[in-house]
């Protein structure tokens, strides 16, 4: 039984088929990239996993149990975490408090307020300020953690987003363009960080790349998305010598 499983998943907004009968399994320990032109379907894709896009076909199955017909909510407290394309801190919180409202969403809404200030929430607190310290120490941006938001750099942000994500142990972590804007030795360092993370916490990641020269070296398996259509899916040096991924994404 795969990590993540999905089968013929498509996605449709009104006539436009933005994700067509799309199958693969994600495996815990493996980096996948998915690449694929603007407009190709990548977040859509992304969405329909998250819970927040309806599959218009097809199943995606995690641990097993099917989770396309769960809400986003109910999908994230299973463990599938996912940053966005265009970021989502809170400037005016701290970098660990920013990491620490993300635990917090694991806290049940009901009971959240009940629990604030009781024994339970605040052993939860330390647990999770501890992990979260740990985590930053481990992407190399210790002192970040009692900086405002808003004044760490973009390659900061990016890091901060993804160990909000991280901090919740998720089995599965989706990474949608994570090293947007950042300059290239920002983005190698990212992507050296994404490999070990998945290394030493045995979680499965999916990366949504725009550029596959960035992916070449970070991911297990490449798989290239074009018109909806997942058109490659192998080993990146095998995947990138494929000539329908040459012609169609490469233009070539
Ligand atoms: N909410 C939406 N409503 C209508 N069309 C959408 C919506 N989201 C995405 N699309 C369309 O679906 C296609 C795939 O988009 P998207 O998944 O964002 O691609 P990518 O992330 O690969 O750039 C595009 O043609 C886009 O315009
Ligand atoms: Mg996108």
């Amino acid at each position: 039984m795969a990590l993540l499983e999905i089968t013929g998943a498509s996605v449709q907004f009104g006539g436009l088929t933005a994700v067509n009968e799309v199958s693969f399994q994600a495996e815990p320990g493996e980096v996948r990239a998915l690449i694929g032109p603007n407009g190709a379907g990548k977040t859509s894709l992304f969405k329909a996993i998250a819970g927040e896009e309806p599959l218009s076909a097809g199943t995606i199955r995690f641990q097993g149990a099917p989770i396309h017909d769960l809400t986003p909510h109910e999908i994230s407290a299973r463990g599938v975490r996912r940053t966005f394309q265009n970021g989502g801190l809170f400037g005016e919180l701290t970098a660990l408090e920013n990491i620490l409202a993300g635990l917090h969403t694991r806290i049940p809404s009901s009971f959240g307020g009940l629990l604030l200030g009781t024994r339970a929430a605040k052993t939860a607190e330390k647990n999770g300020t501890r992990k979260a310290r740990a985590l930053l120490e481990m992407m190399g941006i210790p002192h970040v953690a009692d900086q405002w938001a808003r004044d760490l750099s973009g390659g900061q942000q990016r890091m901060v987003e993804i160990v909000r994500a991280l901090a919740t142990d998720p089995p599965l972590l989706l990474l949608d363009e994570p090293a947007v804007g950042l300059a290239p030795p920002a983005r190698a360092e990212l992507m050296k960080i994404i490999r070990r993370l998945v290394e030493e916490e045995n979680i499965a990641v999916i990366l949504i790349e725009h550029a596959i020269e960035f992916v070449m070296t970070v991911c297990d398996t490449l798989m290239v998305l074009n018109n909806g259509e997942l058109i490659a899916e192998g080993p990146p040096e095998e995947v990138r010598r494929n000539r329908e991924v040459l012609e169609a994404y490469l233009g070539r």
